[in-house]
């Protein structure tokens, strides 16, 4: 059925935002539902993650990197928001207050090996999401996601360098004990199965693959990454 409804129409390149001004509504608010979506997302997690990892950090070569991947999530957001902004978005659609964010922010932070799991995993996350945009029908977004996506490698490198070197100091305890409250939690951020925005995002070339796509692609890399590189366990999801 999505099949179907992703032959139906012809995709098209809109190169601008006055260009995106001409075409069809339901091609409008879905370009407008990712940006709002990337734009929260990004301040978000920069404010409950990123920036009080910084005080977390146990060395001064840490808290120098973290600040780093703290700057480049802040400049996400902004990113996103500047495009918001042009696309005529309302400023109270990206207030975090009101529009929810996902739930993987929900995690209450309190350690340095959890800030290093998050990382590793939901920034891997974020990489697949990213890289579906790369090939968007709407090219200030395709642009957007090939700017941000190197910065996005770099932080789950980072999350990854910093657990092994947690695991190789005798801390691969807390490592597991962070991936088994967190990971539990991220496949969630990939969206329903059979979602209708997915659908529409699909059949109007701005994304290239259904959730449940993402979703396993997701889980096969997270079970290599915490169990070959790692040498740990990834706790089963329900
Ligand atoms: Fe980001
Ligand atoms: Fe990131």
């Amino acid at each position: 059925m999505s099949t179907t409804a992703a032959m139906e129409v012809k995709t098209p390149e809109v190169k601008t935002a006055a260009e995106l001004a001409q075409q069809p509504e339901e091609y409008r608010t879905a370009v407008q539902k990712i940006v709002i979506s990337h734009a929260v997302n990004e301040l978000y997690g920069a404010q409950v993650f990123d920036e009080p990892a910084i005080k977390l950090a146990p060395t001064p070569y840490a808290k120098w990197l973290t600040c780093r991947v703290a700057m480049e999530e802040y400049h996400h957001h902004v990113r996103f928001k500047a495009l918001a902004d042009e696309i005529g978005v309302s400023a109270e659609r990206m207030d975090p207050q009101r529009k929810r964010p996902l739930s993987i922010f929900g995690f209450n932070l309190r350690t340095w090996p959890e800030f290093c799991v998050i990382k590793a995993i939901a920034d891997y996350a974020e990489i697949l999401q990213v890289e579906d945009l790369l090939h968007c029908s709407f090219h200030p977004l395709r642009n957007l996601a090939r700017i941000t996506m190197p910065e996005e490698k770099f932080h789950a490198k980072f999350g990854k360098d910093f657990c092994q070197e947690l695991i190789q100091q005798g801390k691969a305890a807390e490592v597991q004990d962070g991936i088994d409250r967190y990971f539990p939690i991220t496949p969630g951020f990939f969206g329903a199965n059979h979602s209708k925005n997915n659908e529409i995002y699909r059949k109007w070339g701005l994304k290239q693959r259904t959730n449940e796509e993402m979703r396993q692609d997701f889980v096969a890399r997270v079970t290599e990454l915490v169990e070959k590189d790692f040498g740990l366990k990834l706790p089963a999801l329900n």
